[in-house]
């Protein structure tokens, strides 16, 4: 048995997916269920009783305790967290509770929880916490890509949250000698993508005939991963990975974000060409950039293949090709997240934005 949290989120319920598929192991999901959670993505474990679905905040300690205590797991793959860096920079507060208050609610239960272990039992529990590699901050063009021991220099409200909840996992394993696994990876993309995201996003409005929006030049570059690689790498980290240690994930396909977006308009014209016979690409428009938007990030996993031989199966062909199909086999999934909640967001970040006058190369 082991224990998720944020279960029912993108990544998340990508890995209870995963796993369940290829394990009878029982899983304890454990969500808040904020806007970004969705019970209708694990519509496929119906019927499957080694999926436990249980509401909870991870901010509630005792709850938490009281979970570790009834199902006794093995293993915690914490993936809850505020995710959005827009919507950081709109309300910075809940990021700091979730990530960072959050997180130590969940070391405070995981301590007290692995404490009471009997000896066997205690040496073989993981805490394996789930981040990001914006909490290394911005690279140049010619710097070097993250290694596991780049200084953090978070430049964004996340950013910040997710490396104070980095800084409190390794702490927990110097002090306490707690067993954990820290995890920084790059972008993912894939299924059950929330569509405030860059590709989701842009998939989205593509469809429905809206702007494409991209934030300034369209040349920060991000380096992205298909999400069931993600999944493979977190549990190989699980399986093999040594404690206190930190392994850095990511597919070694840097884009602009200019690259992204063209590339899902090509294959949008091919696989639902526009009723008019125009290219999706006419609907880019280049709008006010993201304040602190950093420029570019990009991963040496070489530490993860070296010691613990994995290595993401997609390329960023094959896996942008998967996920537009997906999002076209899904619109409904789209429609149900598309909810009023969804609605007020765009309102909020996209509206206030002025739409620069550019072309589709972003020159003015
Ligand atoms: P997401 O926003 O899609 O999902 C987050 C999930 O956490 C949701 O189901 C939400 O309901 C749940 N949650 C939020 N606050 C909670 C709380 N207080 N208590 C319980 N549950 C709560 O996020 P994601 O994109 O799936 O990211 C998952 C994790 O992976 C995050 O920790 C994120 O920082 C990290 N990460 C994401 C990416 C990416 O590209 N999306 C890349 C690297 C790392
Ligand atoms: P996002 O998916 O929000 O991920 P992150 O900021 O965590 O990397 O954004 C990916 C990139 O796409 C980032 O450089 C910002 C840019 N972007 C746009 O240009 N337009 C958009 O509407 C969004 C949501 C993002």
């Amino acid at each position: 048995m082991i224990l998720v949290t944020g279960g029912a989120g993108f990544i998340g319920s990508n890995f209870v997916l995963d796993w369940l598929a290829q394990s009878n192991e029982p899983v304890v999901n454990v969500d808040k269920l904020t806007y970004a959670g969705n019970l209708n993505n694990l519509l496929a474990l119906q019927g499957r009783p080694e999926h436990i679905f249980v509401r909870v905040d991870i901010r509630d300690t005792a709850g938490i305790e009281a979970l570790l205590n009834t199902h006794k797991p093995r293993a915690i793959v914490h993936f809850a967290a505020e995710s959005h860096v827009d919507r950081s920079i709109h309300g910075p507060g809940e990021f700091i509770s979730t990530n960072i208050n959050g997180t130590f609610s969940m070391l405070e239960a995981a301590r007290a929880y692995w404490t009471g272990l009997p000896e066997a039992e205690c040496a073989g529990f993981r805490f394996l916490h789930v981040s990001t590699d914006e909490v290394f901050g911005s690279l140049g063009d010619a710097d070097p890509a993250f290694s596991e021991t780049t200084a953090y220099a978070p430049n964004s409200p996340y950013s910040a949250s997710k490396a104070a909840a980095d800084h409190l996992v390794r702490s927990y394993h110097h002090t306490y000698g707690l067993p954990t696994l820290t995890t920084n990876c790059s972008n993912n993309y894939g299924p059950y993508h929330f569509p405030e995201k860059l590709i989701p996003l842009m998939i989205a409005n593509a469809l429905a005939g809206k702007a494409l929006p991209v934030y300034g030049d369209g040349k920060n570059v991000r380096d992205w991963l298909y999400v069931s690689d993600h999944c493979a790498a977190i549990r190989q980290v699980l399986q093999k990975g040594r404690c206190g240690e930190t392994y850095n994930i990511g597919g070694w396909n840097e884009k602009t974000n200019l690259e992204v977006v063209h590339t899902l308009c090509a294959i949008l014209d091919e696989l639902k060409p526009n009723a008019g016979h125009a290219s999706y690409r006419e609907q880019i428009h280049f709008v006010t950039d993201r304040p602190g938007h950093d420029r570019r990030y990009a991963i040496d996993a070489r530490k993860i293949e070296r010691e613990l031989g994995w290595k993401p199966v997609e390329t960023f062909e094959s896996g942008i090709k998967k996920t537009v199909q997906w999002y076209l086999d899904n619109q409904t999934w789209v429609a149900e997240v598309q909810s009023g909640a969804y609605q007020n967001w765009v309102e909020k970040n996209y509206n206030q934005r002025d739409t620069a006058v550019t072309t589709q190369d972003g020159k003015p």
